[in-house]
């Protein structure tokens, strides 16, 4: 059994990274561990975790299940062969804290800078500071609202979207 899947649905977010060379990768491991801290695990076999080694830098970005076929695509092409950016046509935005740019159609976006680096068996954990972030108001009003329709990767090629809310 693969336990992990017994975590999921995750949000997926699109994650860049690079300076010179831009990249983007899909991730579904992601969590906050304090108010403005997050923790990321990257594959250290990902073109994508050479390039946050070597900047220290990275973008989360979370866009909407119309980009569903963008973030399939970032999830299983690698940036060593291919500029995924391109590729997928998505826009990027200069940075506004750090020198890593975001993606300009997103509902938003978290700038992260490393603070220290966990190596485990396969995946490194980035711990990280949230050095400034955004969200399309449209969307997002203290919670994401109802019509965010973020893509939750619930294991293998399926996703999902949250529908409707519910109170306790
Ligand atoms: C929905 C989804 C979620 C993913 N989540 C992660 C993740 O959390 N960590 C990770 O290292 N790879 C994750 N991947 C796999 C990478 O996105 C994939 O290996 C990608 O091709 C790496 O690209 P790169 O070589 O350009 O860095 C995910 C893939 C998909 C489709």
């Amino acid at each position: 059994m693969k336990v992990y899947r017994l975590l999921h649905p995750r949000p997926a977010l699109i994650l860049v990274a690079g300076d010179g060379k831009i990249n983007a990768m899909t991730l579904a491991w992601h969590m906050p561990v304090e108010e403005e801290k997050v923790a990321i695990a990257v594959d250290r076999e990902n073109y994508t975790y050479e390039l946050i080694e070597r900047s220290k830098e990275f973008t989360l970005n979370i866009l909407s299940i119309d980009w569903l076929d963008a973030i399939w695509k970032a999830g299983t092409l690698s940036g060593r062969r291919v500029d995924k950016i391109g590729k997928i046509g998505l826009e990027l935005e200069d940075g506004v804290k750090i020198g890593t740019p975001h993606v300009r159609d997103c509902l938003g976006y978290l700038e992260c800078r490393v603070f220290d680096e966990v190596k485990l068996e396969e995946h490194s954990v980035f711990l990280s500071k949230v050095v400034h972030a955004w969200a399309d108001d449209r969307f997002f009003r203290d919670v994401w609202l109802e019509n965010a329709k973020i893509p939750m990767h619930v294991g293998k090629n399926l996703f999902t979207t949250p529908s409707k809310y519910v109170k306790p």
